[in-house]
């Protein structure tokens, strides 16, 4: 099997935190790799670090044999490498179909273009990758308006509108509803499958990983405490006890909804206070 991405030794530390911490792993062509843990188990940052975003404390990464280390994000996007992000980041007033044709304007160099002459720039293009990820008949609306679970679309087509090879997707379906989360890794598998390309995810929902992972890493404070198929990882008791036993991951959605009516009721109370000193105060 060709390996398409390896970590070596890799590790980042933010002062005492050892964000993550002599990670190593290889990630074959074709392949749709996950790489789960619990909130703050150095996930994005490895990402990042994979990226360019992030310079590694040390350790090196590998891409098709050449290393990584102190390359530019876009050095790295250049060389085929696409990513989505945890949090979605588009611009409030472009269009869906101006995001994509964005990014293939980058991709052909064409930034310097005049303006006026820009909108009309591969607009075709931009609509046959939005058609890929069922997001063509919104091609003209501004991202304002669009439902979260269609920027996480949109992301993914503007991610594959340069050609990569290898995809890292940091929580695709993070605060989309389960059904959509399913569509969307289907659709994910079903693209990557055709194409040929290699993924590395990360995410939260079991469900999703379980039905689309052909492999799963499993990091926890920093460290890679497992690797292995979806049965290996399902049955591995340190596994079960870093996720039972922490308690968060396995049924995020609970501890999200019930910090999110925390949050809600205390803003509430807040303002109940707030009303009722005016009132009285
Ligand atoms: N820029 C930073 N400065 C300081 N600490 C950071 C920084 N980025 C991340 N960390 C810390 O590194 C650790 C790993 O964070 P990271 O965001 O990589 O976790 P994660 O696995 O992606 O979590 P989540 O599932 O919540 O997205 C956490 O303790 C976090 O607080
Ligand atoms: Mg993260």
């Amino acid at each position: 099997m060709t390996v398409v991405l390896e970590t070596r030794h890799l590790s980042r530390s933010f002062n005492a935190i050892r964000a993550v911490d002599d990670v190593s792993f290889s990630l074959h062509k074709g392949e749709l790799l996950a790489l789960i843990g619990p909130n703050g188990a150095g996930k994005s940052t490895c990402f990042n670090m994979l990226m360019g975003q992030l310079k590694p404390t040390s350790g090196a990464v590998f891409l098709n044999g050449e290393n990584l280390v102190g390359q530019s994000p876009r050095a790295i996007w250049r060389k085929g490498v696409g990513r989505t992000f945890q949090i979605t980041g588009t611009y409030q007033s472009m269009t869906v179909a101006e995001h994509v044709q964005m990014a293939l304007i980058s991709h052909h160099r064409r930034i310097f273009s005049i303006p006026p002459y820009a909108h009309g720039l591969y607009r075709d293009e931009a609509l046959g990758f939005l058609d890929l990820v069922g997001m063509r008949d919104q091609a003209d609306r501004p991202c304002a308006v669009l439902a979260y679970g269609d920027l996480k679309r949109l992301e993914l087509a503007i991610a594959l509108s340069h050609d990569p090879t290898l995809l890292l997707m940091d929580e695709p379906t993070a605060g989309m509803a389960p059904r959509e989360r399913t569509a969307l890794m289907q659709l994910t598998a079903d693209i990557v499958r055709d194409r040929g390309i290699s993924v590395l995810f990360t995410e939260h929902d079991m469900d999703v990983v379980f039905a689309h992972a052909h492999r799963i890493m499993v990091l926890n404070r920093g460290r890679l405490i497992a690797d292995g198929s979806v049965e290996e990882i399902r049955n591995n008791p340190q596994v079960q006890e870093v996720y039972l036993g922490g308690g968060t991951l396995f049924k995020p959605e609970a501890g999200a909804s019930r910090a999110r009516t925390f949050r809600c009721e205390q803003f509430l109370r807040q303002g109940a206070c707030a009303w009722r000193s005016q009132l009285y105060g």
